[in-house]
């Protein structure tokens, strides 16, 4: 089953920027779809748009098969958790405790329940030590990792992930890797860790300029120098020889 629909989409930013254009993809439920592309080829601009947090200028999103109404759109956000590229941007709540719990509080749980799941997803990413402390005397990392447990604990069917394991140490980055590849959720990944790729993500689209260059199976294009190049991308590391 499709999870999301993505057709013909195209987004300007109010200064005239041209994020996306003609953008037309689709998410199957299970699956784990990496997006690469270089800087500025339009990533966030599309996880911000099948959030739901801009609107398309033209083309649409369906979400379980239905176009992205006011109330399509308040159940696929209650389905969906994003993580943003700056993850100052999710975190709010005087500790990081709070934070995590503010979510699963908002489904109305027993307080009991929201316990076990903020618990559950500190432990998941790695923060527990973390709980009592401050959101914004976090560091990079562990603002992402904080952020991604207030994710995990509100247990969505979909996961929207905007780089996420830029500024993690390795150990994080490969907790964070196996958390992703043990998930029984569809998830979308926006990244440049194009290892992370080749690990855990079965179809990977490759953007530039905000088109889509490239929608196949992993490792497929990954393996082609010449056209990751073209892409302002590099092949992954894992398939660099150390001799060539
Ligand atoms: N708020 C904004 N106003 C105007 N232009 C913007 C805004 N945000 C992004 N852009 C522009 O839209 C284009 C796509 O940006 P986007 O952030 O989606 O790229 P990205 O692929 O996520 O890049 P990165 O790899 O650096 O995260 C870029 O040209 C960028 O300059
Ligand atoms: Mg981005």
């Amino acid at each position: 089953m499709k999870v999301f629909e993505i057709e013909n989409i195209c987004y300007s930013y109010p200064d005239g920027t041209k994020a996306l254009n003609d953008l037309s993809f689709s998410v199957y439920e299970g699956e784990i779809l990496g997006i690469a592309g270089a800087n500025g080829s339009g990533k966030s601009t599309l996880l911000m748009l099948m959030m739901g947090c801009l609107s398309p200028l033209h083309g649409k999103i369906i979400y379980e098969g239905e176009k992205l109404s006011k109330q399509k759109l308040m159940i696929m956000r209650r389905e969906t958790g994003i993580l943003f590229q700056d993850p100052d941007d999710q975190l709010f709540l005087p500790t990081v405790w709070e934070d995590v719990a503010f979510g699963p509080r908002n489904l109305g749980l027993t307080e009991e329940e929201v316990a076990l799941r903020v618990n559950s997803a500190l432990r998941d990413t790695g923060i527990e030590a973390l709980a009592n402390k401050a959101p914004w005397k976090l560091s990079g990392g562990e603002k992402t990792l904080a952020a991604l447990a207030g994710l995990f604990a509100m247990r969505p069917k979909t996961l929207l992930l905007d780089e996420p394991t830029s500024g993690l140490d390795p150990k994080s980055r490969r907790e964070l890797i196996n958390i992703i590849g043990r998930t029984k959720n569809t998830a979308v990944i926006a990244t440049h860790d194009l290892d992370m790729v080749m690990d855990v993500c079965q179809r990977v689209v490759i953007m530039k300029n905000g088109t889509i260059e490239s929608d196949g199976k992993v490792p497929g294009v990954l393996t082609d120098r010449e056209f990751m190049a073209s892409c302002g991308l590099e092949i992954p590391l894992s398939l660099t020889s150390r001799f060539s």
